[in-house]
């Protein structure tokens, strides 16, 4: 367009009026966000507004965010550059070139240049990557489309971030008899102890990203004569996912996977496609749950595992029977266990 201006600026005395409508329309098409234009000698001009900076690709980003922006509640701001690789374009929903612009809020609101966001941590990765959490703990976390909850974020294992939503420490609360609705909205005595953080919460945060992973860690075996009454055993599986309670919470997850919990394929957690049964909604193809006391689990014909099964004593030998994991060479009756969930991102 700088031509049709120039032959228009050729044009002088009874034209004057018409050339400054027209480079009056012609303004508002070159103003770009953050940007004062004006006509300087039959030219428009665009200088970048107060506390805005040219940047390479011309555009005016903000000089200092911390200023222009402040944080909400009194909070203090750093500026900050991302991790391009780790950066999540879905969760902020700014573009390349404003990541480097952004800054991060100490009391974890985001300000960017044109909206301060509320930051609200989806979950525990979100935790360690933006919200520079390093320590394992409890967190709360408000993934879309829920109300703020807290979790325990795992931020040691296998690079941290996270999310556990099931723990077996001890037999001090019961799993295999909880009913329906308690599994739908979890249960612990403290998250840091025995949890099942709820189906609609795993349904939530297993289906936000395209692709989620499921680690499974199991220590100790209280088969009386075990070969290894102190083992750990670890699995990890990508695709994971339960669907939503009217789909019964059906469970999606890969076949293959890497650890050494499972020796052989088919075996370890193996009723992909299963949907979630309790002592009160039985969905599986045999009433495995009453007699095995192994409710709470995705049953199809039984299970070749039930890490919600009934913790008992140590047991005479190993069966598959309350809390059990059968990794295919032999079955390991558990002391603990935990699930996490991390977004492949
Ligand atoms: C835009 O720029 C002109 C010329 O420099 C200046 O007179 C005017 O005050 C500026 N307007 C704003 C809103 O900054
Ligand atoms: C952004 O934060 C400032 C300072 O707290 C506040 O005045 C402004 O209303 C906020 N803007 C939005 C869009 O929330
Ligand atoms: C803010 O930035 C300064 C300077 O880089 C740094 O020393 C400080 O630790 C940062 N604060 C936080 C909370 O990240
Ligand atoms: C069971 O958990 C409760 C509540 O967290 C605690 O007060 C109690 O000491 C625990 N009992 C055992 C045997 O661990
Ligand atoms: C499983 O792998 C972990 C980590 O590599 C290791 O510490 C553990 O001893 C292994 N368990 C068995 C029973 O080999």
């Amino acid at each position: 367009m700088p031509s049709l201006i120039a032959s228009l600026c050729l044009i002088q005395g009874l034209f004057l009026i018409a050339v400054s409508a027209q480079l009056t329309t012609q303004l508002t098409a070159t103003c770009n966000a953050n940007t004062n234009c004006t006509i300087v000698n039959c030219q428009i001009v665009c200088t970048c507004n107060q506390g805005f900076i040219q940047n390479a690709q011309n555009q005016c980003v903000p000089d200092n965010l911390c200023i222009s922006q402040p944080c909400k509640n009194g909070g203090t701001c750093n500026r900050s550059t991302i991790d391009p690789v780790k950066y999540r374009a879905s969760l902020l929903s700014l573009t390349k070139d404003q990541l480097v612009e952004e800054a991060i809020c100490i009391n974890l609101l985001i300000t960017t240049q044109c909206q301060n966001q509320s930051k609200s941590m989806n979950d525990c990765y979100d935790w360690l990557h933006i919200g520079k959490a390093k320590k394992s703990g409890i967190y709360e976390i408000t993934p879309p489309g829920t109300k703020p909850f807290k979790v325990f974020c795992d931020m040691e294992t296998d690079g941290g971030g996270w999310t556990v939503f099931q723990r077996r420490i001890n037999a001090n609360i019961s799993f295999y008899d909880k009913l329906w609705k308690d599994y739908k909205i979890g249960f612990n005595n403290g998250l840091e102890n025995n949890l099942w953080l709820g189906n609609d919460n795993i349904h939530v945060l297993t289906t936000k990203d395209a692709n989620v992973e499921l680690r499974i860690d199991l220590w100790g075996d209280r088969v009386q004569g075990s070969s290894h009454p102190n083992g750990y055993w670890w699995e990890k599986r990508t695709d994971f996912f339960i669907d939503d309670e009217a789909q019964f919470y059906t469970l999606h997850l890969s076949s293959s996977f890497t650890g050494n919990a499972t020796a052989l394929p088919g075996y370890g957690i193996n009723t992909m496609g299963s949907q979630f049964s309790t002592i009160d909604a039985e969905h599986s193809v045999n009433p495995c749950w009453s007699s095995k006391q192994i409710g709470g689990w995705w049953l199809g014909t039984c299970s070749h595992v039930a890490l919600n099964g009934n913790y008992m004593g140590f047991l005479a030998d190993s069966s598959m029977h309350g809390f059990y994991w059968d990794t295919g060479s032999f079955v390991i009756n558990p002391i603990q266990s935990r699930m996490m969930l991390r977004s492949i991102l």
